[in-house]
C-alpha cells in the first residue's frame, strides 16, 4: 500500500500511481482546503508544499512521490490559523470568495521562507496563482506585512476595527 508523509502522519491509501496527488489529499485523506481549479497547473488553487517547494498537486502523480518527502497543506500549515501568514491574511481581509487562498498562502509561505524581505519583483515572479476575486493588491500587502514582522501599517491598507477606527 501505498504512503505519504501529509502534514507531518505517515498515511495509507489506495490509488493509482497515476493518479494526481490533489485527488489524494481531497478524496482519500479528506483535505479539502486544497482546491481544484483548472487541473492543467495554471492557476495554482491546488498547491501544496513538498519539502517547503510550492507544487500544483493537480498534475503531480503520486508515482513521482515518496513517503521520504513532507507534503504540508493549508491544514498543516499550523493547528489554529496562528501561522504568521495566514495571521496577515487576516489581518487585511486578503480573501474574497476564499478559493483560491489556499494556495496563494502556500506559495506565499515558500516565498517568505527563501526571501524573507521580499521585493515587488520578487513577489510578482513567485506569487503565478490565480484570484478570480482580483486580491491580488491584498495578497502582495500581505506578504509586506509579514515581511515587516507583522507590522500592517506600512501595507497601504487601512483596517478598520469594530469601533469604526481605522489603523
Ligand atoms: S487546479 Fe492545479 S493549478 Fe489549477
Ligand atoms: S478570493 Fe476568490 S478566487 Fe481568489
Amino acid at each position: 500500500m501505498p504512503k505519504l508523509n501529509v502534514n507531518g502522519v505517515v498515511c495509507d491509501f489506495e490509488a493509482e500511481d497515476d493518479t494526481p496527488l490533489l485527488w489524494v489529499l481531497r478524496e482519500q485523506l479528506g483535505l479539502t482546503g486544497t482546491k481544484y481549479g483548472c487541473g492543467i497547473a495554471q492557476c495554482g488553487a491546488c498547491t501544496v508544499l513538498i519539502d517547503g517547494v510550492p507544487v500544483r498537486s493537480c498534475v503531480r502523480p503520486l508515482a513521482t512521490l515518496s513517503a521520504a518527502e513532507k507534503i504540508v497543506t493549508i491544514e498543516g500549515l499550523s493547528p489554529d490559523g496562528s501561522h504568521p501568514v495566514q495571521q496577515a491574511w487576516a489581518a487585511l481581509d486578503v480573501p474574497q470568495c476564499g478559493f483560491c487562498q489556499s494556495g496563494m498562502i502556500l506559495a506565499a509561505v515558500a516565498l517568505l521562507r527563501h526571501k524573507p524581505k521580499p521585493t515587488d519583483a520578487d513577489i510578482d515572479a513567485a506569487m503565478t496563482n490565480i484570484c478570480r476575486c482580483g486580491t491580488y493588491n491584498r495578497v502582495r500587502a500581505a506578504i509586506k506585512v509579514v515581511a515587516n514582522g507583522g507590522d500592517t501599517r506600512p501595507a497601504g491598507l487601512a483596517i478598520r476595527h469594530a469601533d469604526g477606527s481605522t489603523t
